[in-house]
């Protein structure tokens, strides 16, 4: 969760810029709900090396902020964001060339990526003070590279210089999607946590104080909200510690209205996607900025098992329920998604949500309010979202007992299934378990440590047609798995 600088400023982007933005996430709440990365996207750096190949930056761009600090280092504006008691984003690019300011015009400014210099770069951004690095792809497909071994060779490099510095590095992979990195993200070159994007920009940047006649015709709709969120949908590879990235919010930008940020808020909170806010953040309007802060929402958000949610029925055309099934047994969160331009009446079929009857309480997350019953018919304005966080019983699951590092006699999954992975990890740290099915499931499970005798569980969304897992060989001593049952829906 944090802020980042390319959707509001791409290339003007500069140290005033970032402290001030900074400042704003510090004072208007959004730390305090849980906003931490402020990332300074594409446009710090023009791509000048010196003669050892250490990056070199715009002394004016990147000034002194304090006396003793020097021009033109970027470990002046990382110190500034962690005396706001934040962390600090980079960005760069996992091929030579880089994005050039992609898609503003202006001079192109070649050689702005990493590739030749992983090593270098990434240990230079963790000794500057940076927490966080976005690994960008247009150098990467300009070469026609492959993005499994570009981003194994970074992940390798971040973790090299995380041993030398001592500085967690979070690894956030930006390929759009355009390699099916839900397949080999989770886990890549043995990283314990990562985000990769899953699809293209939701717009390009909208830099309201260019009055570019090219930026003042962009205008976001609710479609090219929705558009992401859909293309972000893989379920399979999501999992504790590895997220689909659905791009950075445009939460109030020039298009948005109260509706549509909410429909965003919504299904960013259901999806655990990273809360990454592109909005200018001296400009959020009060209802903007309470929807970021909705404690509710961003509780499922955060919750533990972190799944997406899977969508069970469309009881109408265009009025679509998403189901996120949640780490507390029996409780689920669920969006009623309105994409008509009508009112939508919808009555929640339990059975469809893998409940076993009614929920005992039914909460309205916008309003902060209960429902008086569970029965209750829901009224859905015109291109809206309501979201309910609802606890009630589980069906009762299949399981199936772990023999070594195999759950063998699965029954094959027929929709896209929610299940239960119950582990015992005494190795004292998070451990990376590859998994796969006969049905051709490969990913990675970020493994948390337990104590003692305890066991832990961890949540995973089976794609249909999974059966019989294998777990690879580490410390993990998996237990066993419950299936819920989850009927299948015409809309899958
Ligand atoms: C790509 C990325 C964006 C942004 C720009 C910078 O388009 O998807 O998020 O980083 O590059 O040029």
């Amino acid at each position: 969760m944090g802020w980042n600088s390319w959707n509001s400023f791409a290339n003007i982007v500069n140290s005033q810029i970032v402290q001030q933005q900074a400042q704003a996430l510090a004072s208007n709440g959004m730390k305090e709900a849980g906003y931490e990365y402020v990332v300074i996207d594409e446009g710090w750096w023009l791509g000048e090396r010196d003669a050892a190949g250490n990056i070199v930056v715009d002394p004016k761009q990147w000034p002194a902020i304090k006396p003793g600090q020097q021009n033109g280092d970027m470990a002046n504006i990382a110190a500034y964001i962690h005396s706001l008691g934040l962390k600090a984003g980079i960005y760069t690019d996992a091929g030579r060339d880089g994005c050039s300011m992609y898609p503003d015009s202006g001079p192109k400014y070649m050689n702005t990526g990493s590739e030749g210099h992983y090593d270098q770069d990434f240990l230079q951004f963790s000794k500057w003070g940076f927490d966080y690095v976005k690994v960008d792809w247009c150098g990467g497909a300009n070469e026609k590279r492959s993005g499994a071994v570009q981003y194994a060779q970074v992940a390798r490099a971040i973790q090299r210089a995380e041993k030398i510095t001592g500085r967690k590095l979070f690894f956030s992979i930006c390929e759009w999607g355009s390699q099916n990195p839900w397949v080999w993200a989770p886990g890549v070159g043995g990283i314990q946590s990562t985000i990769w994007r899953t699809g293209g920009d939701i717009i390009p940047p909208v830099v309201e104080s260019l009055h570019d006649p090219d930026h003042a015709k962009r205008v976001i709709s609710a479609k090219n909200v929705l558009d992401s969120f859909e293309a972000g949908i893989h379920p399979e590879a999501q999992h504790t510690g590895y997220y689909n990235d659905l791009d950075m919010m445009v939460m109030g930008m020039r298009g948005m209205t109260e509706a549509t940020d909410r429909i965003h808020m919504g299904l960013w909170a259901l999806a655990s996607a990273p809360l990454m806010v592109g909005s200018d953040l001296t400009r959020l309007s009060p209802a903007t900025l309470s929807l970021l802060n909705n404690r509710e929402a961003l509780a499922i958000h955060n919750d533990p098992y972190g799944l997406q949610p899977i969508k069970v029925d469309e009881p109408s055309p265009g009025v679509q329920i998403w189901v996120k099934p949640m780490a507390i047994p029996g409780r689920r969160a669920i969006a009623i998604l309105n994409r008509t331009d009508t009112v939508a009446q919808v009555k929640l079929d339990w059975h469809k949500l893998g409940l076993d009857g009614a929920p005992k309480t039914m909460r309205d997350v916008w309003n902060g309010r209960d429902f008086a019953g569970a029965d209750a018919l829901l009224s859905v304005p015109a291109h809206d979202l309501a979201l309910l966080s609802v606890n009630g019983e589980d069906k009762k699951p299949d399981e199936y007992l772990a023999n070594q590092s195999e759950i063998a006699g699965m029954n094959a999954t027929r929709v896209p299934t929610f299940a239960r992975l119950e582990y015992a990890n005494i190795s004292g740290h998070v451990v990376v378990v590859l998994m796969k099915s006969t049905s051709g499931l490969f990913t990675a499970l970020s493994i948390p440590p337990t104590a003692g005798s305890n066991t832990g569980t961890a949540g995973l969304i089976l794609p249909s047609g999974t059966a019989d897992l294998s777990f690879g060989p580490g410390p993990v001593a998996v237990r066993k798995l419950a299936v819920y049952p989850w009927p299948s829906s015409s809309s899958q």
